[in-house]
């Protein structure tokens, strides 16, 4: 409906904005023909403990490689606190609103100093040293941001694991980079409901053995099970150390986080973030595309569990001495105006969410909108999924009132920050599109066989060069990092994303060609979920697929097959899904479950998903060629058989 619709840049926002769009133009052509230049100049938005000499030194092609800044150092804490002490330290850095609406906290980046320096301490007193792995597996409380910027302090590489895992996943986590440090909470609080985050992990520690101390945060004060000499209480520990920590001088490409992401096959692969590129990145793409303004308050709804979270809740807006706000709860609890409310009880200017959170407020009809002001606000963001044009719409008329531009911004926890997004002052904006580049980044559109598309097209997204917020390599595993990404298509980056390119050379993402997908903005691999479903006793055989839903964008569709003799139940089918629950977590969970008596398999045994995803989806009118299947009956059987997706 709204394909055409276009929102061009208002001349009052290009006016002030930090990028109009002729700067975006000179800018754009200087990062791709200049990088070096570029960005040796953008880097000195850094304070830098030794200044680098080198930029860029990238292969995409054979002995992959990515490095920038390689010979500078720096201090990621240090930048994002200390040197914003002399002109704002009672400035509030972090603006906290707790699950309960009466509940919220202003730290200011004074007493973030202090706080993350004892922490620091804690941590070296308990034995972390530089390039040890620190597990965070906390709510969406300040604590969560103390210790993410405690690890960068002392030089630790932090791999935060998001509270809504289960122990086993987060048990593999921590395992797969044998962490020896967790950092917990009693419980968590979502919705008025307690997360029982200490009971998880002590099961998760149970089965790793490497982990030598758990220091656990009081939140709620619900009770916990205490292992005497391995469990520390945070509050106790802060007490016992000084709030003395010097930064420690880190190299640019020395390891910042991990962080576990989904993929198309086996295990969520520890996605390796480094230090002097990611924060420059960060810091540039959160002042840029948000058009950040001293002083403003800035929300952004994620979990730090999740990459927005670390790039646009933690490290990009306190790089940039911004004030941003945290937020502990869910958009519906204790009722549907919360998101408004927390808008004007904190002067919200720049507000960041999912489609997913739009949609579901949608629902509600405008009335709950318009109870609230929402004068603050100025631009709007949207990020995790493809934002459709009708929820777009109503982002843009109900919430922004027809006054705020939305930036959609399409990236990946592998991209670090963002790569295709308006940019406030100087991007005009189509509802549903992600419209262009960021500085330095070069999308390509890639038929199946690799050839480059130009204009006007459709096909698979690659990115042709490297920008220095991208992913250096998968944890421990060099080599799935070159598989992965720089094998479909040799010598270019691929995303795993499809993409249309339309006649003004604006971007429109498609969703992912793997096999990954995306639920309410959460990635998934549908071969994580087939794996926690065949680990169950009366399961044979499982596959698992994506299909349209109305407000998680996808929804999980499982086929499975039992093992012969036993019943396909209804509880079977419940006790199936809080399998995959307790096996993985909340966010995995199956939307539907079709009993399947057999796979489309070709006459190799390999699963026909293409079939599945379009049975899934209700499209069997159009199925493709199906010469190859070893048993046709099959696909018929699961078209009569096929669940209502209502
Ligand atoms: C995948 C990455 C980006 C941080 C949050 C998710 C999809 C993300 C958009 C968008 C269309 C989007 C892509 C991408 N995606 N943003 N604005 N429009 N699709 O990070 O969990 O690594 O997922 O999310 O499919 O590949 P992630």
């Amino acid at each position: 409906m709204t394909d055409n619709s276009f929102f061009p840049v208002k001349p009052e926002i290009a006016a002030t904005a930090h990028v109009n769009a002729d700067a975006y133009a000179r800018m754009y052509e200087q990062s791709v023909k200049d990088p070096e230049g570029f960005w040796g100049e953008q880097g000195k938005r850094l304070d830098w403990i030794k200044p680098y000499s080198k930029v860029k030194d990238v292969n995409f092609h054979d002995d992959v490689h990515i490095r920038w800044f390689h010979d500078g150092t720096l201090n990621v804490s240090a930048n994002c606190i200390d040197r914003h002490l002399a002109t704002r330290g009672d400035q509030t850095a972090i603006l906290f609103e707790g699950d309960d609406p009466g509940v919220s906290k202003a730290i200011t980046y004074r007493e973030l100093h202090e706080k993350v320096s004892r922490l620091a301490n804690v941590l070296k007193k308990n034995g972390v040293k530089k390039g040890d792995r620190v597990t965070i597996y906390l709510p969406m409380i300040p604590e969560a941001a103390y210790a993410m910027l405690a690890c960068t302090r002392i030089g630790a590489i932090h791999s935060i694991v998001f509270g809504g895992f289960s122990p086993d996943s987060l048990k593999d986590r921590i395992v797969d980079c044998d962490s020896h440090f967790v950092i917990t909470s009693d419980e968590g609080l979502r919705g008025g409901r307690k997360v029982p985050l200490k009971a998880n992990a002590d099961k998760a520690v149970a089965g790793a053995p490497m982990v030598k101390h758990v220091l656990v945060v009081k939140h709620t004060g619900g009770d916990v099970a205490w292992t005497a000499g391995r469990d520390l209480w945070y509050h106790e520990e802060m007490e016992s150390v000084s709030a003395d920590c010097p930064p420690e001088e880190m190299s640019a490409e020395d390891p910042l986080f991990i962080l576990y992401t989904s993929g198309s096959t086996g295990k969520p692969k520890g996605v390796l973030h480094t230090t002097g590129g990611y924060l420059v990145y960060a810091s540039m793409t959160h002042q840029y595309v948000f058009d950040y303004k001293d002083g403003e308050v800035y929300w952004c709804t994620a979990d730090v569990g999740w990459v927005t979270g670390h790039s646009y809740i933690v490290y990009g807006p306190l790089a940039n001495g911004a004030t941003t706000l945290m937020f502990e709860g869910i958009p519906t609890y204790p009722d549907v105006l919360r998101f408004w409310q927390v808008i004007d009880k904190h002067k919200v200017n720049i507000f960041y969410t999912a489609p997913t959170a739009i949609r579901s407020l949608m629902r509600e009809g405008e009335g709950p909108v318009k109870k609230t002001s929402r004068a603050s606000l100025r631009v709007l963001g949207s990020v995790g999924e493809p934002i459709n044009p009708e929820a777009w719409m109503w982002y843009y008329n109900v919430v922004g009132d027809a006054r705020c531009p939305i930036v959609d911004t399409w990236w990946q926890t592998e991209t670090g920050g963002i790569l295709i997004t308006p940019l406030v002052g100087a991007i005009g904006q189509k509802p549903g599109s992600a419209t262009k580049p960021f500085f330095g980044v070069q999308p390509v559109v890639v038929d199946n066989e690799g050839q480059i598309l130009e204009g006007e097209t459709e096909g698979n997204l690659c990115i042709a060069d490297a920008w220095p917020g991208m992913m250096r390599t998968v944890y421990g595993d060099h080599e799935r990092f070159v598989q992965t990404y720089f094998s479909t298509f040799p010598g270019k980056y691929f995303t795993g994303d499809g993409c249309r390119r339309d006649a003004d050379g604006y971007y429109w993402i498609t969703g992912r060609v793997d096999d990954v997908i995306n639920v309410s903005g959460h990635r998934m691999g549908t071969a994580e979920v087939e794996s926690a479903l065949v680990a169950h006793p009366k399961v044979a055989e499982a596959a698992v697929v994506g299909y349209p839903h109305d407000l998680k964008g996808q929804g999980i569709y499982a086929y499975v097959t039992l093992n012969a003799g036993e019943a396909p139940t209804e509880e079977l089918r419940k006790e199936l899904v809080a399998w995959v629950r307790k096996e993985i977590g909340p966010i995995a969970s199956p939307d539907l479950i079709q009993w399947a008596p057999g796979l489309p398999k070709t006459r190799s045994g390999k699963i026909m998903r293409r079939i599945l995803r379009k049975i899934a989806a209700n499209e069997h009118d159009s199925l493709g060629d199906t010469s190859t299947l070893a048993d046709p009956g099959v696909v018929t059987d699961l078209i009569d058989n096929r669940m209502n997706n209502a």
